[in-house]
């Protein structure tokens, strides 16, 4: 694992995004009484980038944080065919998908789509980028009326910076200041973590400050 754990480190590192925070401009959600909140996420377990073999991915970490603050509904957004277990293998994959621009295939939908009026939606950055299945996911759907608020973990604590074009995918969706967090931390120190998500959340006025 040490080696294979070192090469990861070196792709990855080529790959890192510069520190793009996206600041779309609504922040304040209102109140959060009778809206119905999805937090749907995709994230994969196996070998990966600085915490070795994992059962629970980085990005659902930050997930269940989020759908215990607020109350939301988890949704594991799933490839038809999954990613494989090792590291390398997956980023390999990932940037022959990236390079065709591929709209990988979802197994299961959410249910009750249309009774969402937020929907957070999180995943890893790849390539500087979404996974390619994250736009297959925002194209599948109508965002008419819904508010969307993305989170992602990373080798940083940043956002992809394509965040931006996410309406364009999104039809219909207004967006909300997005939050990106390390990986590793999310995965290794979940303590230190869930208080950023807190003043995150808090900014966007969907919980209370802590007593
Ligand atoms: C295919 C692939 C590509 C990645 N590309 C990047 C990248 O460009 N920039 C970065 O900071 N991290 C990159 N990483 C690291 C992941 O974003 C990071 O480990 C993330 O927390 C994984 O989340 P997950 O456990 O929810 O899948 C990459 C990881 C993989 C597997």
């Amino acid at each position: 694992m040490g080696k294979n754990r070192s090469t990861a480190n070196d792709t990855v590192s080529q790959a890192t995004p510069r520190a793009v925070q996206q600041q779309p401009a609504r922040t304040d959600l209102g109140n959060l009484k009778g809206k119905k909140i999805l937090v749907a996420y995709f994230s994969r377990t196996g070998e990966n980038y600085q915490v070795g073999m994992i059962e629970k991915g980085n990005t659902h970490m930050v997930a269940e944080m989020i759908a215990q603050e607020t109350g939301g509904t988890l949704f594991e957004i799933r490839p038809a065919d999954p990613y494989p277990v090792g590291y390398r293998d997956t980023t390999r994959r990932a940037q022959q998908e990236k390079q065709e621009k591929a709209r990988p295939k979802l197994a299961g939908d959410v249910p009750d789509w249309d009774s969402y009026d937020i929907v957070f939606w999180g995943y890893p950055i790849w390539w500087n980028d979404l996974p390619m299945i994250i736009y297959t996911f925002l194209e599948n759907h109508d965002f008419t009326g819904k508010t969307i608020i993305p989170f992602c973990t990373s080798a940083g604590d940043v956002l992809t910076g394509q965040e931006g074009s996410f309406p364009q995918h999104a039809k219909g969706a207004v967006m909300a200041k997005g939050f990106g967090v390390e990986g590793k931390r999310a995965q290794q120190q979940p303590e230190m973590v869930r208080p950023l998500v807190h003043q995150w959340l808090q900014g966007l006025g969907l919980v209370s400050a802590r007593k």
